[in-house]
């Protein structure tokens, strides 16, 4: 009798342990969501910057990567600027290099009177391929995906870690 009552007991613990860890799998997911997700939407996919005709040959220029529709894990956003790319076309190729300094992050400029990239916080100079020539920075402009497409030109709008030589996505 006393076996028989110590199986039901052990048979109803068992029990009670499936139903805890049944009930605290999802709970627990439910709960963490969206730690461990992906949870921004659309700026991963190349966006259209542009018309490739409307793009001046040898001269660089500073275009906008705007999305029409960005999700993270409870909004959506439309119509954001993810940031800035400087294009450079050469024939139906073009190039396009972040805005952003690799030094600490300001905006570089072009300056066409030296045909150079320069930054103006702290004076990092780059050839017009966005190769360092001098300054701070640790490392040339960064060179971002473009592709061109039924006659627009389409950019992957990546951002890379600041202050380091190698490129780092962040
Ligand atoms: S942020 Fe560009 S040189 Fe410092």
């Amino acid at each position: 009798m006393a076996a028989r009552r110590s199986i039901v007991k052990w048979i109803g613990g068992l029990v009670a342990t499936a139903l805890g860890v049944a009930i605290a799998v999802p709970a627990g997911a439910f709960l963490s969501f969206p730690t461990r997700k992906r949870t921004v939407g659309g700026a991963d996919e190349p966006v259209d910057v542009g018309e490739l005709e409307r793009l001046p040959e040898g001269q660089p220029t500073r275009v906008p990567v705007r999305v029409r529709d960005l999700r993270d894990a409870w909004t959506r956003f439309t119509g954001v600027t993810l940031g800035a790319v400087w294009l450079q076309r050469d024939g139906a190729e073009v190039r396009a290099l972040s805005t952003v300094c690799p030094h600490a992050g300001c905006a570089v400029d072009w300056e066409p009177a030296d045909e150079r990239f320069a930054c103006p916080c702290h004076d990092s100079v780059f050839d017009p391929s966005g190769a360092r020539v001098s300054g701070p920075a640790p490392r040339g402009m960064d060179r971002l995906d473009c592709a061109v497409k039924d006659g627009r030109v389409l950019v992957t709008w990546r951002r890379y870690r600041q202050g380091v030589a190698g490129k780092e996505e962040t």
